[in-house]
């Protein structure tokens, strides 16, 4: 049995490797698309808002209890899981990363949203409203990925079917 302020630092900090994975894997998605400047721009626009949800997060962890070398200890594993995905170079990797940059989207829309309940549960109004700030950024990330994604398609396997080199960027 634990208590609410326990889970609560719990998904916290899952949350929190979430967002380093987060930034590993924008990181390789905007250096492979520098040739698509809309989505490259997209792509480091939140690149940034995961870098300030980073700090958000480590506000709380840090405000609940939990120190800045513990915080700092549990990233390592996963950040070499964002460079495995982030860096595939698969020769449709452009349509593999937007369709896995969704999912990914959406399994931060899930957390904030049970980050915002247990936050609720817990009587934490600060996390919920920093939680409640975040969410509607990965909703809007997830939105513009699944909008984009025929686009994606099309551009790329009309370039493959001209054989062109860059057709998997
Ligand atoms: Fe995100």
């Amino acid at each position: 049995m634990a208590n609410p302020k326990a889970h609560l630092m719990d998904w916290l900090r899952d949350a929190y490797a979430l967002e380093k994975q987060a930034e590993t894997m924008l990181e390789a998605q905007a250096s492979r698309l520098e040739n698509c400047p809309d989505v490259h721009a997209r792509i480091e626009q939140h690149l940034q808002e995961t870098l300030e949800q980073q700090a958000l997060l480590e506000h709380c962890l840090t405000r609940l209890g939990t120190g800045p070398s513990l915080i700092k200890g549990m990233t390592g594993e996963i950040v070499a899981f964002g460079h495995a995905v982030g860096g595939m170079t698969m020769s449709d990797e452009v349509v593999k990363g937007a369709m896995r940059g969704f999912v990914f989207e959406h399994t931060e829309v899930a957390a904030y949203t049970a980050l915002i309940a247990a936050a609720h549960a817990a009587g934490d109004d600060e996390t919920r409203r920093i939680c409640e700030q975040i969410l509607p950024r990965e909703v809007e990330m997830g939105r513009w990925l699944l909008e984009r994604l025929p686009d994606t398609v099309a551009a790329y396997v009309s370039r493959s079917a001209e054989g062109r080199d860059d057709a998997k960027r």
